[in-house]
């Protein structure tokens, strides 16, 4: 492999790790690798010469499963509580032991093997947060089967883009979900998406929940807990199944720039290896300990840090079905911390700040025993300085940013706590993980100098962990990550490096916006924008907010000739974006106004518009086609309160 493009100074144990991860992938990934349990162990570590950029492990076998459940029980951890359900929103609380985890497992895949699933076939998981969404995902794993979560807050129409995708042969879901201001009703949403998919699954597993019991569609639904307990009577159960490293784990869908979202292919021995070597490394977290990912399963941070990463490394994880405030108060995350003595805590910022906003002064911490706590880790969005130095202040430990994306499975940049941990700068991830080539880059692919802003990209080839490819569309892939700058993979985010190596991570390069912590695509709210009968044109940007980062704010041109009330328009757009996309899409904001502005070319100048409402210096550009219509924009703005004040987050 080439000498890496970006070997730096800074704390002799962090840089000796990533010098070597880099100097010698082979030598650094075989011996992470020895953390696992392998049915045949790897004798080479990377092939450059398979698939868009080369595979881990091309000749291991193992089985997820088995790292992280049956191993632990073989090796007397039986007893451990593998899994913490705290649900606040049911007042429910289970502990699961690895022992029971694993019998859960074991009949759960022996069940979904008489229903026909077998290696390589997919699984769709459209459940909240609820240990059965857990057994699900390992249970797919132990036959060798690939399983592709959904987030709850998607609506019919984003679950039936993904159940087309992935062709499932079943579906495991839950009747509802539990907000804090109301009960989601998952089963109609699961009818309706299958009735608009054009791949019709063979069964649904339906979990009951006596919040909102769903009627079952004979001959097709089954209830879960009766299929489950049908299948122990009978002793159906089934033992793991080895794969190849290369073998796809799971798909995970998440925005790309067009309407359709992207099904991230995750391999099996890459990523079980990758996070193996997170949990002590970068996380600081021993076997045995608690971890808490207060994220969900239906986000890749869920995936890695509430199930696999901590269950591989034969912790405890935490199931949290709740909110950081609101259930019942901003307490919420320190009670779960102390309650199950959590070493570590994973969170997105926008949790920080809407528990900063709840207890400022941070009183809620101090009703809890926080003794056992060591660290708070943070992604998802930029961490802004000011709500990381507040919570630095109310804990007296390490707040540590890191910077992630579904793609990559595992951080890019973090701050390595096990290694040791670097001085914290606020603002910035920190410094790349190990078998990350990090550059800026500019327009032209050349590397820019240090603090100066460019493109994030990452030497080929990507470590351990990161996508191999995209789930049937292996061109997009392609197109998506590779082309822009041969050689490298483009993060589509914006940023810095400074002198020490410290990457900061400034937005995104295009259309996605992240709003809570949730990955969005503007244009696929633009496509149903552009669906109303209505709508001439429309444009969606993300506009600042001190909770969520981000909100979308859509502009529409009406078509000429339409005389209802904009106003009836407006709200009729705002319930097709959550009616299409989903609830978690938070669009608020759709504002009608008299035309758009275009550069010459009829480009819609979106960047401008997005620094109109953040409150940012903002010049004419010179290539715009009528100058008045940015005053317009920024009118239609002001005479609804949301240009802000230019401030961060
Ligand atoms: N199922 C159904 N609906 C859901 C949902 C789910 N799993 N998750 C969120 N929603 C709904 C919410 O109820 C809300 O609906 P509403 O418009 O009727 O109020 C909508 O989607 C938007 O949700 P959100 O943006 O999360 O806002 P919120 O006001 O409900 O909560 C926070 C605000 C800060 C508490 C919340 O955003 C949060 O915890 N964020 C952290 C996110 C995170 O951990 N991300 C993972 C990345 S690491
Ligand atoms: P997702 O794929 O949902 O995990 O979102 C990935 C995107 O979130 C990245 O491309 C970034 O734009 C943003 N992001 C994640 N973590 C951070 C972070 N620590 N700092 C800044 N942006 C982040």
């Amino acid at each position: 492999m080439d000498a890496p493009a970006n070997a730096r100074p800074g704390n002799a144990a962090y840089s000796e790790v990533h010098a070597a991860s880099l100097a010698d992938p082979e030598a650094f990934w075989l011996a992470a690798a020895q953390a696992l349990d392998w049915a045949s162990p790897p004798t080479r570590a990377f092939d450059a010469s398979a698939g868009a950029c080369g595979r881990w492990f091309p000749d291991g076998r193992l089985n997820a499963c088995h790292n992280a459940v049956d191993r632990h029980v073989a090796a007397g951890r039986g007893t451990q509580a593998a899994i913490r359900y705290d649900s606040p929103v049911t007042g429910t609380r289970r502990t699961i032991t690895y022992a029971d985890l694993l019998d859960e497992v074991a009949t759960l895949a022996g069940l979904l093997a008489a229903c026909g699933v077998g290696p390589g076939d997919r699984v769709v998981i459209y459940m909240p947060m609820v240990p059965e969404a857990l057994f699900g995902m390992l249970a797919c794993a132990r036959l060798g089967a690939v399983h592709s979560v959904v987030f709850g807050g998607f609506a019919a129409n984003e679950l039936a883009i993904r159940i087309t995708d992935a062709t499932p042969k079943v579906v495991l879901a839950a009747s509802c979900g539990i907000e804090p201001n109301r009960v989601v009703a998952y089963k109609p949403l699961l009818d309706a998406a299958i009735a608009a998919s054009s791949h019709t699954p063979h069964a649904c597993l339906i979990l009951q929940r006596p919040q909102a019991e769903a009627t079952l569609v004979p001959g097709r639904d089954r209830d879960w807990a009766e299929a489950v307990a049908t299948a122990r009577a009978a002793g159906l159960r089934a033992a793991c199944t080895p794969v190849a490293a290369t073998d796809p784990l799971y798909i995970l869908y998440t925005s790309g720039t067009t309407g359709k979202p992207k099904g991230v292919v995750r391999d099996t021995g890459g990523y079980c290896t990758a996070l193996a070597w997170t949990m002590p490394n970068l996380y600081d977290v021993a076997p045995g300990e608690t971890y808490f990912c207060a994220s969900d399963i239906g986000w890749v941070v869920g995936h890695s840090y509430i199930v696999y990463g901590p269950l591989l490394h034969g912790c405890t994880t935490i199931l949290y079905e709740g909110k950081p405030v609101s259930t019942p108060d901003a307490g919420a995350l320190w009670r779960v911390v102390s309650e199950y003595g959590a070493a570590c805590l994973f969170t997105a910022p926008t949790a920080l700040r809407a528990i900063k906003k709840d207890d400022p002064r941070a009183e809620r911490v101090r009703d809890h025993d926080l003794s056992r706590f060591r660290s708070l880790f943070l992604a998802g969005e930029r961490a802004d300085p000011d709500s990381v130095a507040w919570a630095e202040r109310a804990l007296d430990r390490p707040v540590i940013d890191h910077w992630w994306q579904t793609e990559t499975g595992w951080a890019i940049a973090g701050n390595p706590l096990g290694v040791g941990l670097l001085p914290v700068k606020h603002g910035s991830a920190c410094v790349p993980m190990p078998g990350y080539d990090l550059a800026v880059l500019d327009e032209a692919g050349r590397p820019v100098p240090e603090g100066t802003m460019g493109t994030i990209a990452l030497k080929l080839p990507l470590p351990p962990g990161c996508l191999p490819t995209l789930w049937g569309a292996e061109d997009r892939f392609r197109t998506s990550y590779l082309t822009t700058y041969p050689g490298w993979y483009d993060t589509s985010d914006a940023g810095v490096v400074d002198a020490d190596g410290y990457v900061t991570v400034l937005g995104r390069t295009d259309d996605i916006i992240n709003v809570a912590g949730h990955r969005l695509s503007t244009g696929g709210m633009e496509a149903v924008l552009a669906a109303h009968p209505d709508v001439a044109e429309c444009a969606v940007i993300g506009i600042r907010d001190a909770l969520k980062g981000e909100q979308p704010c859509g502009f529409v041109v009406l078509k000429s000739g339409v005389d209802r009330d904009p106003g009836v328009i407006e709200t009729e757009l705002v319930a097709l974006v959550r009616e299409r996309i989903g609830p978690v899409a938070a669009f608020k904001l759709a504002l009608t106004v008299a035309r758009l502005p275009k550069t010459r070319s009829g480009k819609i100048l979106r960047g401008t518009m997005k620094r109109i409402a953040d409150g940012e210096p903002w010049t004419l550009p010179p290539t715009i086609d009528d100058a008045g219509t940015l005053d317009e924009i920024d009118a239609s703005l002001r005479e609804r309160g949301l240009v802000s004040d230019g401030q961060t987050p």
